[in-house]
């Protein structure tokens, strides 16, 4: 089985590799499939723009079993952003120091008790008949006052998981993908599509 991850993003595609590498498939990221077009990530939802990205590599790879994931950061101080907008927040070429320390300063009001928010992770599956499975994962937790930690990269060392005392830029990558959202949503996957294929 050859499956296409739809990311152009290293750090995904090194825990995508991790979690799915008990299964008996190649996996290869869109540059290594040799497929370079441009999206439209215009979805309201991240299973939706997971579904989106997902079906326009289908189109350009039917034989392979495509998957796409959309995520991102909703805080709840800030009325659940940057959410669907994680990439594009404050710009897409923004260096995440910047973006980090806005959201820091940008809850400078908020009582510990409102610092929560969340990592969210849906994944699609096209398969080679067309057939579209969908997934979603979560991982709670605060926003650190301070940036901590150089693993992950984006949002992690901001995101605090008080029962790790650690933020996930702090955890090693087999910690953070045992947690993760996006951990959960592919180990979601990984089930659907092995009982799909054995059936
Ligand atoms: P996507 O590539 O369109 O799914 O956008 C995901 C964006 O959400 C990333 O560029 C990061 O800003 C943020 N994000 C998603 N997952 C993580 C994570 O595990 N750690 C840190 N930031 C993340």
């Amino acid at each position: 089985m050859k499956i296409i991850f739809a990311t152009g993003n290293p750090g995904k595609m090194k825990e995508v590799r991790q979690i799915l590498a008990d299964l008996d498939a190649e996996i290869l990221s869109m540059k290594e499939a040799g497929i370079d077009i441009p999206i439209e990530e215009d979805g309201l939802t991240f299973e939706e723009n997971a579904v989106i990205k997902a079906k326009a590599i289908h189109a350009c790879a039917p034989d392979a079993v495509v998957l796409a994931d959309d995520s991102g950061l909703e805080v709840d101080y800030l009325d659940k952003q940057p959410g669907v907008y994680s990439s594009r927040y404050m710009g897409e070429d923004t260096p995440y120091e910047i973006k980090n320390a806005a959201i820091i300063r940008k809850l400078a009001g908020a009582q510990e008790s409102e610092r929560t928010g969340r990592f969210i992770s849906a994944i699609a599956a096209v398969l080679p008949d067309g057939t579209v499975l969908t997934t979603q994962g979560v991982i709670e937790g605060v926003i650190a006052h301070e940036p901590a930690g150089e693993g992950g990269f984006g949002y992690d060392p901001i995101f605090y998981v008080p029962e790790f005392h650690a933020t996930t830029a702090e955890l090693t990558p087999e910690q953070k993908n045992a947690v993760s959202h996006r951990g959960k949503a592919l180990r979601a996957m990984k089930s659907k599509l092995k009982r799909y294929f054995e059936v």
